[in-house]
């Protein structure tokens, strides 16, 4: 068993999922447009030395009651082409303050639903960003997809810009919950898609699913689990859902329905991951799974895995984050820089400045520090200290009072059985999986300072 009742009761408290360190929370409106830039010229001498980008499309026909990102819905077509010249000016104007001899690895488009715009917006802010960045030669290119909104040629069209990865979000092929989310089911049956996909050369294909949504049962998402099994992707997500109505209003509505119990969904988790791993997955991280010949899998299997606001990635072809659109985040070694969330305000902001950050982070030294080590719990399930001292350059003993580290600290985690403390080498076992945000929060000096609301870790 991976899970038990006990330790779910015990452990599922709120914490930061930590896409990022320090969380988001700690994100502050005194780091603004100056901060970024002088951000972005000092991340042309700091690792790693190659190029991210992230680029967001904030809107969706229709809003899903469940989804916690950022997005909006009712927009106009000339509202629209207003977004895209802004981006497309933001693209221009902070990469002219990156060095152009580094290498662009990846692009991850998000959202949103970025594959419900017009493709032509779509490939004008390709060719802006090949007009700007040095393409690495095995870049990859990403885009999430929502299907409802997915027709069979758009899938040539972006093999056609150059994206070579595609996500899709099922959540749950159930009609009902779907419907009970606010959720358009597939146009085409989702198996048309996924073969489409595939005859088109994409790699590292992945599908989303959710768990803990309003009507879903253990039996339900059992045989949800099943169908997605035999899409035979690349990778899988089953996320947690996560319900912060406090945060994101819009999930208020959810509360009259009802949602499974944590029991039910810790089942959800362990049968999931269980069928997932018995017919050839490999768990990568909390909620992701990969074919285990997946550059996911074999980068966990060499402890390269990293992660950012994207999702996992591998340390080999990851490189800092240049975020561009409303709500995006970049992610430098020395800053986070998140620009403004409403679409209107950031179109004025960029218009007006080239540029529209709302808020961001200077991380300190040691913040860079807990930042790895946190990383290396919540990918690779695993952290050597000696390794981090090397990294950094410092003495064991600083890192480890950099993190108030004591062994006595994890008693009860050693003594659940969760992970094991040997030779300065932290060891996350199966058991402890489900719990890797628990376990990352005693790494975190910050917690103590309860900024902002989190979900429930498990
Ligand atoms: C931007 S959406 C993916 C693309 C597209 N908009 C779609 O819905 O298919 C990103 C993913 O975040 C996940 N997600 C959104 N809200 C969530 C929540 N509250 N809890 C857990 N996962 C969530 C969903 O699985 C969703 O597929
Ligand atoms: S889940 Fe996807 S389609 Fe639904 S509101 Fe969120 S971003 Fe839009």
């Amino acid at each position: 068993m991976l899970t038990d009742k006990r330790l779910v009761k015990k452990y599922n408290e709120a914490g930061p999922r930590y896409t990022s360190y320090p969380p988001a929370t700690f994100f502050n409106e005194h780091f603004g447009n100056d901060d970024y830039i002088n951000s972005v010229k000092l991340s042309n001498n700091e690792r790693p030395e190659s190029v991210s980008v992230y680029v967001h499309v904030p809107f969706c026909p229709q809003i899903c009651h469940f989804c916690g990102c950022t997005t909006e819905t009712g927009f106009s077509r000339p509202f629209l082409e207003r977004y895209i010249d802004a981006v497309v000016k933001e693209i221009e104007f902070v990469s002219s303050k990156i060095d152009n001899s580094r290498k662009l690895t990846q692009v991850h488009w998000g959202g949103g639903t970025p594959n419900a715009i017009s493709y032509k917006y779509i490939e004008k802010i390709t060719n802006t960003l090949k007009d700007k960045f040095d393409f690495a030669d095995n870049y990859e290119m990403a885009i999430e997809c929502n299907p409802a909104h997915l027709e069979l040629r758009h899938i040539e069209l972006l093999k056609k810009f150059g994206f070579n990865r595609i996500s899709i979000g099922i959540q749950d092929f159930r009609d009902d919950v779907l419907e009970a989310i606010n959720r358009r089911p597939s146009k085409r049956p989702i198996e048309d898609i996924i073969s489409k996909i595939s005859d088109e050369g994409f790699r590292g294909t992945n599908i989303d699913l959710v768990y803990g949504l309003p009507l879903q049962t253990v039996e339900s998402f059992r045989k949800t689990i099943e169908r997605a099994i035999k899409l035979n992707t690349d990778r899988i997500v089953t996320f947690s859902y996560a319900h912060v109505p406090s945060v994101i209003p819009r999930q208020k509505v959810l509360d009259d329905i009802g949602f499974p119990s944590s029991d039910e969904k810790a089942q959800m988790y362990e049968e999931s991951y269980q069928s997932l791993i018995n017919s050839g997955y490999v768990s990568v991280g909390m909620d992701h799974y990969s074919k285990p010949d997946d550059e996911f899998a074999v980068a966990l299997k060499e402890k390269k895995l990293h992660r950012n606001f994207q999702g996992y990635c591998t340390r080999e072809t990851t490189g800092q984050v240049y975020g561009f659109g409303a709500s995006s985040i970049s992610q430098l070694d020395s800053a986070y820089s998140q620009n403004i969330k409403t679409t209107s305000e950031y179109i004025q902001s960029i218009e007006k400045n080239g540029l529209a950050v709302l808020r961001g982070y200077s991380l300190s030294k040691n913040e860079k520090i807990i930042r790895h080590i946190i990383n290396s719990v919540m990918c690779n399930y695993y952290v050597d200290l000696e390794e981090v001292s090397e990294y950094f350059n410092i003495p064991l003993s600083e890192v480890k009072e950099i993190i108030n580290f004591s062994e006595s600290n994890f008693d009860d985690f050693i003594s659940d059985k969760l992970l094991t403390i040997q030779k300065n080498i932290i060891k996350v076992n199966n058991r402890g999986r489900l719990f890797t945000r628990n376990i990352s929060m005693r790494f975190d000096p910050l917690i103590e300072k309860k900024i902002g609301t989190y979900s429930k870790t498990i």
